[in-house]
């Protein structure tokens, strides 16, 4: 809709045009000249007549142009004669649809790759999967006629998705010609799915999909894909232009004003920079008839008036200027000047001008001017012109080893569901049956974490592809026609609870790997090829046996009998230890008994750690250690289950120890740990669970996590400085945190920050490397130069991580950035703080909207903590301090600046238009 509304509320005054006059155009051809029109005027007449036209021998390289529902048999790729265009069918990018045609009397005005359709009576979901080339701007384009084609002359409207992102709805009701949406958007991995989402009662279709790979380095973003909103060239002319005068194969259409005039050149326009537009879309401009008045182009969007927008202006001097003329403008946003120098157009040659951060307009009125200067004796010019508005695909994909992971077990199986398409996890209501996917954020890759292929008439092996769903807890294979052994991969899947392969024909034995691993359940009941397992070697002291549901037999019998034996001597031991609800603190124990009371009494048994996660049912994370699950205990208290492998602990001795140590921590900004459990193998921590994400997710704006503001950012860091100060002078031992970052400070449901991660550090080695024995290396780029030459990490370690942490909070750069001269963020910041300028350094996202008082205050704190000599960094009291003092600052600002907004706006926006005008290749 958008995309062709604008023109209804730009204020053409000329002709009057409709949207549906630049849609129809668009459909049934491409730019046309005098000559051109008069031969698509006899194909339209006649219909069926082919016009040989010569195509120019440009390339298409990586374009994906597809003919939706032309039958694979039917001559395919061909070349569309009026643009050159090859396009292919669309059989082989999709397994499922139907195919149709518009109705004859439309067909004929259509160009042949508009006239037939793909329709999707079966599935919510069908996806489209395309290649593309990831980290570059591509050009996605889809095509939507429906033309009747089912007779019964109701428009679809359904959804259109990017992958597991929500891009437009497409509704067709009123667009007897059709529509299309156009997207520039940056695929982060290689491969590209679009899918149609049924919405209500009518059929999805789709005519056409057109993907173009773009220039180096052009149409980037702060955040978010560009979504088109109109892109014109301005000419009296009425025909659009696109591939082969377009070599991105982009839609320029025709635009113009009355009291504008017309201007265009004969001479070669160079169009060469990292844009490219059509040398015809320079070669003709607009002018203000009035030389005095500006040239004027607005728009309402009042469907989103809060829309951003990037503005991309091609400029070129087109006519003969004397030698006492001069033509220079400036450029004006909704009033405001948009960059400090004004533009002066290269004599044939392309100019691009555009912002690297967007733009906003007033309730979804836009204007944009070129105001000539007073030195300036012609009045500006204008040749093209693109408006985009962001959108942003926020969810991220399905983890890609889990992808290929699960497809491949598919094709082994040879399964065909119809809801198998698309992403595996994401959006969840569209999850593949028989997958459950753990989905903490949508920052974050989902995992698979559950496969239920239960009674799906599987025949063959176990598929050896099941090896890589690495994070998968529950396996259910059960009532199949499976053959050969149980292989030893299962039991190579650390975080495997739960695996029924009953029902099936296997054969041979459960291998050791399946047996010895602690905790798994394991149901195998009727293969009756299937041997008896010995009940496994218990290492003495700490473990319990598997439990076997054996199939029916004697064998069986004598190990149903160990195991009601084993879990019967269980419930013998004496249970005293576990205490559970836990008791309120206050409760003192008669004895004294090692471990500590405190450490008694937040013991869980590892039945309860089953029972309050539901059995692991919603996995929130996985760090080094192992997954984290969410968990509830006493019925509401939720907490972060953390599930920990032995493997990972440098000892047990350590592990009881440090546990001992944490449960004696309690201060607000850090997050506390509610209980443990040792029980066997079953190692698992029980933390408070804090609901909002990472400071990281925050800054980085990432799953749709709200961009904290520097008032808050402030109030933020002098919680997690709070949390640091008490882990050092506040608690007995002092502990030093080892592993202080963005990714470490939490955010409760009121933002207040909750530092984690501490005090495992002695028994676990950070950063999940487990084969580091004694040493700790904290993770890099927050770790203090210092370690280096000592070994040592004490508090001034943390405080140098801090200062990092600020530093991040503060510009929101990447810690290490090997793209970047200065790839350390010291060097970087070091770098810019000689150039004076604070804007240049604070996170543009904040859009200027900060005290630079306490900007300064804040940087220069940041860098002291993050001084190489530990010597020279402040104490974490001092940080404290300083930071609060540096919020008082922000917050007075604040309080005055209310109520004087819109004075402030015009200034801040100055200092961030860097207009940046793109280099000549
Ligand atoms: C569709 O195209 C035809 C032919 O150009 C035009 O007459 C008609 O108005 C268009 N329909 C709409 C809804 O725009
Ligand atoms: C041109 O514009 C100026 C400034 O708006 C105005 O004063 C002048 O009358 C206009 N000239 C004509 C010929 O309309
Ligand atoms: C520029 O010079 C030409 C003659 O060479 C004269 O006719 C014209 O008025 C001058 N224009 C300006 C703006 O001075
Ligand atoms: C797998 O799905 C079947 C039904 O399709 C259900 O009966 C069974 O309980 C499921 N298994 C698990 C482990 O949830
Ligand atoms: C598992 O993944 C690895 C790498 O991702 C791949 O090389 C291997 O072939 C996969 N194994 C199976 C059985 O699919
Ligand atoms: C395992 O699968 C069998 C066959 O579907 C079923 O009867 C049994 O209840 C399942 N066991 C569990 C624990 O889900």
């Amino acid at each position: 809709m958008v995309v062709f509304s604008w023109t209804r509320s730009l204020r053409t005054g000329h002709r009057n045009r409709t949207g549906a006059d630049f849609l129809d155009s668009s459909l049934v051809g491409k730019r046309i000249n005098m000559e051109r029109s008069f031969r698509l005027l006899l194909l339209l007449l006649i219909g069926t007549l082919v016009i040989t036209h010569i195509v120019q021998a440009q390339s298409q390289q990586g374009f994906i142009s597809l003919d939706c529902g032309l039958p694979a048999n039917e001559l395919s790729p061909y070349n569309e004669p009026e643009t050159g265009l090859q396009f292919s069918s669309d059989a082989t990018f999709i397994q499922t649809g139907k195919t149709g045609k518009t109705q004859a009397t439309l067909e004929r005005r259509l160009l042949k790759p508009y006239a037939t359709l793909r329709y999707f009576p079966d599935g919510i979901r069908n996806c489209y999967n395309l290649k593309t080339e990831k980290g570059r701007s591509h050009l996605i384009r889809a095509w939507f006629v429906y033309g009747n084609y089912d007779g019964i002359d109701n428009s679809p409207k359904f959804d259109l998705y990017l992958g597991p992102n929500p891009w437009t709805t497409v509704d067709l009701h009123g667009q007897e010609n059709g529509t299309r949406k156009e997207i520039f958007h940056i695929p982060i991995s290689n491969s590209l799915q679009i899918c149609l989402v049924k919405t209500g009662m009518t059929t999805p279709i789709i005519s056409a999909l057109e993907i173009r790979p773009m220039g180096n380095d052009s149409y980037i973003t702060q955040s978010g894909s560009l979504k088109l909103f109109f892109r014109i060239y301005l000419t009296e002319s009425k025909f659009y232009l696109r591939y082969s005068d377009d070599v991105y194969d982009r839609q320029w259409i025709a635009y113009f004003k009355k009291d504008w005039t017309h201007v265009n050149t004969t001479s070669d326009v160079g169009n060469i920079n990292n844009y490219d537009p059509p040398k015809d879309a320079l070669a003709t401009a607009a002018i203000p008839t009035n030389a005095s008045e500006p040239l004027t182009i607005e728009w309402t969007n009042s469907d989103n008036p809060s829309d951003q927008y990037y503005v991309y202006r091609h400029f070129a001097e087109i006519q003969e200027l004397r030698t006492n003329e001069t033509r220079e403008f400036n450029m004006v946003w909704n009033g405001e000047v948009m960059s400090t120098e004004p533009v002066i157009p290269k004599k044939l040659e392309i100019l691009t001008m555009y912002s690297q951060s967007p733009r906003i307009c007033d309730e979804g009125k836009c204007k944009f001017q070129l105001i000539r200067t007073d030195r300036s004796t012609l009045p500006p010019l204008l040749n093209a012109l693109e408006v985009y508005t962001v959108i942003q695909f926020p969810q991220s994909e399905t983890d890609i080893n889990d992808v290929v992971a699960i497809k491949n077990i598919e094709a082994t199986y040879g399964l065909t569901r119809i809801n198998w398409q698309g992403d595996p996890c994401v959006p969840q209501q569209f999850r593949w049956d028989a997958l459950n996917c753990s989905n903490m954020d949508t920052s974050t890759p989902p995992r698979i974490t559950s496969l239920n292929l239960s009674s799906s008439g599987l025949t063959g092996n176990i598929a050896s592809a099941i090896q890589n769903l690495t994070q998968l807890v529950r396996l259910d294979l059960s009532n199949n026609n499976l053959t050969g052994e149980v292989p030893e991969f299962l039991g190579n899947i650390k975080s495997l609870l739960f695996i029924n392969l009953s029902g099936n024909d296997l054969n041979g034995s459960i291998p050791q790997s399946l047996l010895q691993r602690q905790g798994l359940q394991l149901f195998r009941q009727g293969n009756p090829r299937l041997l008896p397992s010995e009940s496994p070697t218990k290492p003495p002291g700490k473990s319990f046996p598997v439990v076997i549901v054996a199939s029916v037999g004697s064998a069986a019998i004598l190990i149903i009998v160990v195991v009601v034996l084993v879990l019967f001597l269980r419930k013998k031991k004496p249970t005293d230890e576990v205490i559970h609800p836990p008791p309120p603190s206050n409760v003192t124990y008669s004895y004294l008994p090692e471990p500590s009371i405190e450490m008694k009494k937040r013991r869980f048994p590892y039945s309860e750690v089953m029972k309050m996660t539901n059995n692991f049912e919603r996995v929130v994370g996985e760090g080094g250690f192992g997954v984290v699950c969410h968990g509830t205990v006493n019925g509401s208290e939720q907490v972060a289950v953390k599930l920990l492998s032995q493997s990972s602990t440098q000892g047990y001795k350590e592990f009881k120890a440090e546990v001992d140590l944490l449960l004696r921590v309690h201060h607000t900004n850090l997050v506390s740990l509610v209980g443990y459990c040792d029980e066997g193998d079953h190692l698992a921590l029980i933390y408070e669970y804090v609901p909002n994400g990472d400071l990281r997710q925050h800054l980085s704006g990432k799953g749709g996590k709200s961009i904290v503001n520097w008032g808050t950012r402030l109030r933020i860091a002098a919680e997690a400085a709070l949390g640091l100060e008490y882990l050092h002078i506040g608690c007995t031992p002092p502990m030093v945190h080892r592993d202080v970052k963005t990714t470490n400070i939490l955010l409760d449901e009121h933002y207040k920050a909750k530092l984690a991660d501490f005090g495992l550090s002695r028994s676990f080695p950070v950063g999940g490397d487990s084969h580091v024995s004694t040493v700790i290396a904290g993770t890099p780029g927050y770790l203090d130069p210092e370690y280096y030459h000592t070994s040592r990490l004490g508090e001034k370690s943390d405080v140098y991580s801090f200062g990092i942490v600020l530093l991040e909070m503060i510009s929101n750069q990447p810690v290490i950035d090997r793209n970047r001269a200065k790839s350390h963020i010291t060097q970087w910041v070091g770098s810019q703080l000689n150039g004076g300028d604070i804007a240049k350094i604070m996170d543009p996202k904040l859009n200027g909207d900060y005290d630079s008082r306490s900007a300064w205050r804040a940087l220069e704190l940041a860098m002291s903590c993050a001084d190489p000599t530990s010597a020279k960094r402040p104490t974490m009291s001092h940080v404290v301090i300083e930071l609060k003092e540096c919020l008082v600052t922000e917050n007075s600002r604040r309080n005055m600046s209310r109520g004087m907004d819109s004075l402030s706006s015009p200034e801040v926006s100055m200092i961030f238009d860097s207009e940046m005008t793109p280099r000549a290749r």
